[in-house]
């Protein structure tokens, strides 16, 4: 059969389908019964569930249809989420996260929760266990990637995080840290508006990754451009001298905070100083090295 043809006959049988879905509700659980069946045989080939545990039989010709299906509508709605969520690193991390098989761990997961036949205690051990793999798959996507770890708040549960108080954190140790080192010249502000408890952040390394991140940023813009290595040397040692990632911070923060309109002046004209001179002080990187400035391969 040509491909085109399995196509449309895939399509008609799609319809069909959803056409049961939204028909009687008894040929709707008849339709689920028969999509879990598949995706517990299908979990059951990959290693991935126990072999004891079976509802009814599934119909090696249905499922070779409906799997895929299945398998589709899951990674496009993971894949939807992630390109949705802007601080993710969208291709890399769907790519990665494939290759941990974190559609199968999801699908488990569903699977678990909805089957009635397990006893509550194994069924929370399961659960857990699908977590642990879960998060594990996440964390060294992340890592893999450099992208945001808290995912944006896509994963808290699995995470065992809550993002948004992680982000709060950061603006608050990132704020004091521009107030501080003068960055932002400024009095009399409030810098835990959200009254977040701030005992035991660890501003510190908060700060570090932070500057670390921003670096990383740099570099690949640089490279990208296929700056040769000595201009970017040049590039990023002015970056750190200069301090600009606090003084980039700084014009961040200034239309965030509440402040005068005066003070706003004042300070944005202070900040943009500095940053227009930075940028003066760089270009002599890409001058004085005007033979290597682009790598010639
Ligand atoms: C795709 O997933 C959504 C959300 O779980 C579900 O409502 C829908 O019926 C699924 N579609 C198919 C074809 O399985
Ligand atoms: C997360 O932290 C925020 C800010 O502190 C808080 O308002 C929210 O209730 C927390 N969410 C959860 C689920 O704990
Ligand atoms: C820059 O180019 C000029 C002439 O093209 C050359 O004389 C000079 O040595 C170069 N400078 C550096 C640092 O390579």
């Amino acid at each position: 059969m040509s491909k085109i043809t399995m196509k449309f006959i895939n399509i008609v049988l799609f319809s069909f389908f959803i056409h049961l879905t939204n028909g009687d509700t008894k040929k709707t659980s008849m339709n689920e019964d028969l999509n879990r069946a598949c995706i517990i045989r299908f979990l059951q080939i990959r290693g991935k569930l126990d072999e004891q545990i079976q509802v009814s039989p599934a119909p090696a010709d249905m499922c070779r249809i409906l799997l895929p299906l299945v398998y589709a509508n899951h990674s496009e709605r993971l894949c939807l989420r992630l390109w949705e969520t802007k601080s993710i690193k969208a291709e890399c991390v769907f790519e990665t996260l494939k290759k941990f098989e974190f559609v199968d761990l999801e699908l488990k997961q569903e699977i678990i929760t909805k089957l009635k036949s397990i006893p509550k205690g194994d069924k929370r051990k399961i659960l857990h266990e699908v977590t642990v793999a879960q998060r594990e798959a996440l964390t060294r996507t992340a890592k893999m990637c450099k992208s945001d770890f808290t995912y944006g708040g896509l994963f808290d549960e699995i995470l065992g995080i809550n993002s948004s108080l992680i982000a709060l954190q950061r603006e608050y140790c990132l704020l004091k840290y521009a107030l501080e080192n003068k960055f932002l010249d400024l009095r009399y502000i409030n810098i835990n508006p959200r009254n977040i408890d701030v005992r035991n952040i660890e501003c510190t390394s908060i700060i570090v990754q932070s500057q670390d991140e921003s670096e990383e940023k740099l570099l690949e813009a640089f490279k990208s451009r296929k700056y040769s290595s000595d201009a970017i040397n040049c590039l990023i040692e002015k970056y750190k001298d200069e301090r600009i990632f606090g003084w980039n911070l700084a014009k961040d923060f200034l239309y965030k905070i509440k402040i005068s309109e005066n003070e706003k002046r004042a300070e944005d004209w202070r900040i943009s100083k500095k940053l227009s001179d930075f940028n003066k002080i760089s270009s002599n990187c890409l001058y004085s090295f005007n033979w290597s400035l682009f790598q010639f391969k």
